[in-house]
C-alpha cells in the first residue's frame, strides 16, 4: 500500500476544528484508493509559544522537513498580540516554515461554486465565470526585508525627550522575480493563458524591478501568453469591478496577501478560499483565512477551505488528481445540496441547512 507521512499543525483559534476536517477528508480518500495517510502533529504558533517559547521549534521543522507534505490550519489571536518588538508572535512561526522550507509560490486559487452565487457581496451578473489564481510571491519583500524600531536621538517624542523610529524594507533579487514570474507564465500555460502582473511600478524601485524581469522572461520564453501590468491600487478596484477577466495574478507577497483576502469574498467568505504554498522541497497547504479568534471554540467555523487545501494537496504533491476531483465534486455536491456553514448562508438558506464545522466535514466525506 502506498504511504504518505503528512505533518500537522493546527495552531491557533479555529485551527484544531478545521484540521480535523481535513484529516478526516484525508482518510476518507485513503480508503476508497487504498493509500495510507500517516500523521505526525506538531506545534507551531501560539500554542508553540505557550509551550516551547517559540512560535517554530526546531522539532517542528525537522518532522515538516521529514514528512511527504505539510498540512496547516492557523496561527494567531488575541492571546499573543503585542506591539512589543521583543516578544514572540504567532505569525513568525507561519513565516519561519514558509522561509525554512523555500516556499516561495503561494497559489489561491478563486473560483465560483454556482451555488453561492448568492452569498458574494458582489452582483450575481458581476462574479458569473470568475476563476482565478493569484500567484502570490511567499518569500520575500516586506515580510522579510530588514526591519528595526528605535529612539531616534535627534527628533522630540510624542511625550517627552527622543522619539522612537520604526522602518521595514521592501527588497528584491532578480532571481526571486524570476522564478515567481515563471510559476505564474506556467500556470496560465494550463489555465486561459493570461497574466495579469500587479505591481506598483509609478512608485516603488522594486515594482520597476518586477516589470523588467517578468517582461524580459514573457517575451524570451512565454511570448503564447498574454501579458498585462496593473497597478495595484487599480487592481485592488478592477477586482470586484470585472473579476471574471482575470486568470493569472501574479504579485509581490505583501499586495498578494491584500488582493487574496478581498478575492476571496467575491467567492462569498474567507472560509472558501485554499491555498498551496511551494518551493523546491516539500510543500505545504493551509486555508488564506487565519485562526478566526471570534468564533474558535463554537464549532462553527467553515472547515472548505482546510478541505480544498487538501484537495491541492493531493493534487500537487501526491499526484493524486482523480481523489482531488472527487473532493472537488464532492464539495460542490454538498453546497448544491443547500449546505451551508454560518458564513456562507444567505437571506434564503433554511435554518435546517445551516451545519456546524463537523457536519460540513462529514457530508463532504459521505459523498467521496
Ligand atoms: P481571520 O482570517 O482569522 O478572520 C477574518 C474574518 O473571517 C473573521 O470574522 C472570521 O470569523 C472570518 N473567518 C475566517 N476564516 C473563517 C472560516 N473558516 N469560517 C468562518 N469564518 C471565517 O483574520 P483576522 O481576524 O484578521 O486574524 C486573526 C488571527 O489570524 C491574527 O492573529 C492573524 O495574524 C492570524 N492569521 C493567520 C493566518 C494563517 O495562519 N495563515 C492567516 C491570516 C491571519
Ligand atoms: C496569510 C496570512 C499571513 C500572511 C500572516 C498571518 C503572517 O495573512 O497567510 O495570508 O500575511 O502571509
Ligand atoms: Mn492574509
Amino acid at each position: 500500500m502506498k504511504t504518505y507521512n503528512i505533518c500537522l499543525l493546527p495552531g491557533d483559534g479555529i485551527g484544531p476544528e478545521i484540521i480535523a476536517e481535513g484529516v478526516k477528508v484525508l482518510d476518507a480518500v485513503g480508503r476508497k484508493y487504498d493509500v495510507a495517510f500517516n500523521y505526525t502533529e506538531a506545534l507551531l504558533g501560539g500554542i508553540a509559544i505557550d509551550e516551547t517559547g517559540t512560535a517554530l521549534p526546531q522539532e517542528t521543522l525537522d518532522v515538516a522537513k521529514a514528512s511527504d507534505a505539510v498540512l496547516l490550519a492557523a496561527v494567531g489571536g488575541p492571546k499573543w498580540d503585542t506591539t512589543d518588538p521583543n516578544q514572540p508572535r504567532p505569525e513568525q512561526g507561519l513565516l519561519g516554515i514558509r522561509k525554512e522550507l523555500g516556499l516561495y509560490t503561494n497559489l489561491r486559487p478563486v473560483a465560483i461554486f454556482n451555488a453561492l452565487a448568492s452569498a458574494s457581496t458582489l452582483k450575481p451578473e458581476i462574479i458569473d465565470g470568475v476563476d482565478l489564481m493569484i500567484v502570490r510571491e511567499l518569500t520575500g519583500g516586506l515580510y522579510f526585508g530588514m526591519r528595526e524600531r528605535f529612539y531616534d536621538e535627534e527628533g522630540a517624542g510624542v511625550n517627552g525627550a527622543n522619539g522612537q523610529r520604526a522602518y521595514d524594507t521592501l527588497e528584491y533579487r532578480e532571481y526571486e522575480i524570476d522564478r515567481i514570474a515563471r510559476q505564474a507564465f506556467e500556470a496560465a500555460r494550463k489555465r486561459r493563458g493570461k497574466v495579469t502582473s500587479v505591481d506598483k511600478a509609478n512608485v516603488l524601485e522594486t515594482s520597476r524591478l518586477w516589470r523588467e524581469i517578468v517582461h524580459a522572461i514573457h517575451d524570451a520564453e512565454y511570448p503564447d501568453v498574454e501579458l498585462e501590468d496593473l497597478l495595484v491600487d487599480n487592481t485592488a478596484m478592477q477586482l470586484i469591478n470585472r473579476p471574471a477577466d482575470f486568470d493569472v495574478v501574479v504579485t509581490e507577497n505583501m499586495f498578494g496577501d491584500i488582493l487574496s483576502d478581498e478575492a476571496a469574498q467575491i467567492t462569498g467568505s474567507l472560509g472558501m478560499l485554499a491555498s498551496a504554498s511551494l518551493g523546491d522541497g516539500v510543500a505545504l497547504y493551509e486555508p488564506s483565512h487565519g485562526s478566526a479568534p471570534d468564533i474558535a471554540g463554537l464549532g462553527v467555523a467553515n472547515p472548505l477551505a482546510q478541505i480544498l487545501s487538501v484537495e491541492m494537496m493531493l493534487r500537487y504533491s501526491f499526484d493524486m488528481g482523480a481523489a482531488a476531483d472527487d473532493i472537488h465534486r464532492a464539495v460542490t455536491a454538498v453546497l448544491d445540496e443547500g449546505w451551508r456553514t454560518g458564513d456562507i448562508k444567505g437571506p434564503d438558506t433554511p435554518a435546517d441547512k445551516v451545519v456546524g464545522t463537523v457536519k460540513m466535514g462529514d457530508l463532504v466525506c459521505e459523498r467521496i
